[in-house]
């Protein structure tokens, strides 16, 4: 059975499902950190097991940014990213009071974009926005 749970996963989980979609290797402080102080995470889970996530850091307000959206490569293509989007979407849309605004971001892995798009989301850089940046750091 699929569950949606509004709780992060263990440590263990984390990581399992990071490997599972090769994203990189987080150390255990940096990966204990990112699950504790995230704004809000669901983990979903079949019987159990821990198969998908998605988080949102936030100041808990205006800006927010959505990460770690993830589905273990057996149980793609099924809706699941899906659904992880839309629960998020609209609890990040609870937050709001009548005629307020606050901004999603988030950063697509390649290839990904027409996946973020069908929520309202629009690649930079367009005619409004330049582009999003990035960059690692490592010590
Ligand atoms: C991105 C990701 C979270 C999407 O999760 P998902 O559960 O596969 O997403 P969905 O099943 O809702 O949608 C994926 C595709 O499956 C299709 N699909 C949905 N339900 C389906 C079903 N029952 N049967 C067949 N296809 C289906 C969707 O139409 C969608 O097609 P598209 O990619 O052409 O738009 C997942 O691919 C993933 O974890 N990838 C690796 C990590 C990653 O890159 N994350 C993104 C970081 S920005």
């Amino acid at each position: 059975m699929i569950e949606y749970i509004d709780k992060a996963p263990t440590l263990e989980e984390y990581k399992e499902m990071r490997r599972a979609v090769n994203f990189i290797v987080l150390s255990d402080r940096i990966a204990k950190n990112a699950l504790n102080n995230a704004f809000h995470i669901t983990t979903v889970r079949d019987n159990g097991r821990a198969i998908g996530m998605i988080r949102v850091l936030s100041d808990g307000s205006y800006a927010n940014f959505i990460t770690d959206v993830m589905v273990i490569p057996e149980y793609q293509h099924r809706g699941i990213g899906t659904t992880m989007m839309k629960r998020t979407m609209d609890f990040m849309y609870g937050t709001l009071e009548e005629g307020e605004t606050i901004i999603l971001y988030l950063m697509s892995a390649s290839g990904k974009e027409p996946f973020y798009k069908q929520f309202g989301f629009r690649e930079r850089p367009n005619n409004d926005w330049g582009a999003g940046m990035s960059q690692w750091i490592t010590k």
